[in-house]
């Protein structure tokens, strides 16, 4: 399903922007990226130009992806090309392009960090499918089902290679900052699988890891776009804020994702969290709800399920509980902060288009 672009420019340029008429973020033929969710809501461009813009920009970092990851062995190439083919959002390539914005879009560099980003977060995917003992990835089945464990974990190591590479020819600065940002990225997957310590509450554990895990390198994005645009510091650090805030609320809506969506609309399993048991954000709020109606759910959260009956019984309570809205709540502060880390951009349409994004975070978990 193509984006919807929604209404007219409500907001000047961004000071590079080009125009032209833009009808959606078409990848390549067949992939869009960021579909409406079940209920239609887009994610709206607010700009055709920009739009046009971005997607020029996105076919360019498609192209580099599939050609980065060539290797002389034609099964590494196979491996490392299935989970690109299978698809994916972009969301993190795409806010590269939008961060862009602020500065000259049009820079080599902003497409090789774009591309950069996207393969270390492919390579933290197959890794991470072998971590959690899935079986769906983008629709597909995941590496680690299709082949086994090592091909995965080799498959994740050679692109995390190839990212390097990338990575290198942004400078030595955007090696140092990618270097502490994946050590963040795995310090959170560390964090998780460890859990909390002693005494430590289980939802400030939980918001520092997903902040790890996944608000790193979204940051990283929004840093390098603006960065390698030649934007100002100022407009660095709010992009980098902003990362921060979407990336953190990012996991927080997959997690809510993972109970509420139906089979097959993620291109994942969902309950793979409570299979899992990893104890995501609704959960740990369901686990201190003290209403006897909900003591049947906390039975069934104390630890993990391997049941599928149960597993649906879990799904099933958690998507009426009251730990499912407070976390929707959380999920919209978090919004938020990401909107408020963009009062100091321009009014343009490229910041519009972030005010959308991040209404989009909230608007795909319903
Ligand atoms: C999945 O990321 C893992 C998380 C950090 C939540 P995405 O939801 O961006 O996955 P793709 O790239 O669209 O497959
Ligand atoms: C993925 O977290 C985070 C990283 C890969 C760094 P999850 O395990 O929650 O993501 P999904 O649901 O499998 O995509
Ligand atoms: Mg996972
Ligand atoms: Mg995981």
């Amino acid at each position: 399903m193509a984006i919807t672009l929604l209404g007219n420019s409500p907001a000047g340029m961004c000071p590079s922007s080009e125009a032209g008429i833009g009808d959606g973020i078409h990848v390549r033929e067949n992939q869009t990226v960021l579909p409406a969710g079940r209920h239609g809501v887009p994610f709206d461009f607010a700009d055709p130009a920009l739009a046009t813009a971005v997607s020029a920009g996105l076919a360019k970092v498609e192209d580099l992806l599939r050609t980065v990851v060539l290797s002389d062995l034609q099964f590494a190439t196979e491996t490392s090309r299935y989970l690109v083919d299978a698809g994916g959002k972009r969301f993190r390539p795409l806010f590269t392009l939008l961060a862009a914005q602020f500065g000259d879009p049009d820079t080599e560099h902003v497409i090789t960090a774009a591309a950069a980003v996207e393969l270390i977060h492919l390579a933290t995917l197959y890794h991470d499918d072998v971590m959690d003992e899935a079986t769906m990835r983008r629709g597909a089945v995941s590496a680690n089902a299709r082949w086994d464990n090592t091909i995965a974990i080799l498959t994740g190591d050679f692109l995390f290679a190839r990212a390097s590479k990338l990575v290198a020819d942004l400078g030595t600065e955007a090696g140092h900052i990618m270097a502490s940002t994946f050590s963040q990225l795995v310090t959170g997957q560390m964090r998780e699988t460890t859990g909390p310590s002693e005494g430590q509450d289980p939802v400030t554990h939980y918001l520092t890891v997903v902040n790890e895990k996944t608000g790193s390198l979204i940051a990283t994005a929004g840093r390098f776009g603006t960065m390698f645009s030649g934007a100002s510091p100022e407009q660095v650090d709010a992009l980098t804020a902003y990362g921060n805030a979407i990336g953190t609320a990012f996991q927080i809506s997959d997690d809510v994702i993972d109970i509420v969506s139906p089979a097959g609309e993620s291109g994942k399993t969902p309950g793979t969290d409570l299979r899992e048991g990893v104890r995501t954000l609704p959960m740990l709020y369901a686990l201190a709800e003290r209403d006897p109606r909900e003591a049947r759910l906390r039975e069934l959260l104390a630890g993990a399920l391997s049941d599928d009956a149960l597993v649906d019984e879990a799904l099933d309570l958690l998507r009426g509980s009251a730990g499912l809205e407070r976390a929707r709540r959380i999920l919209e502060d978090y919004a938020g902060s990401a909107r408020s880390a963009l009062e100091v951009l321009p009014d343009c349409a490229a910041r519009a288009a972030l005010v959308s994004l991040s209404e989009y975070v909230v608007a795909r978990t319903y």
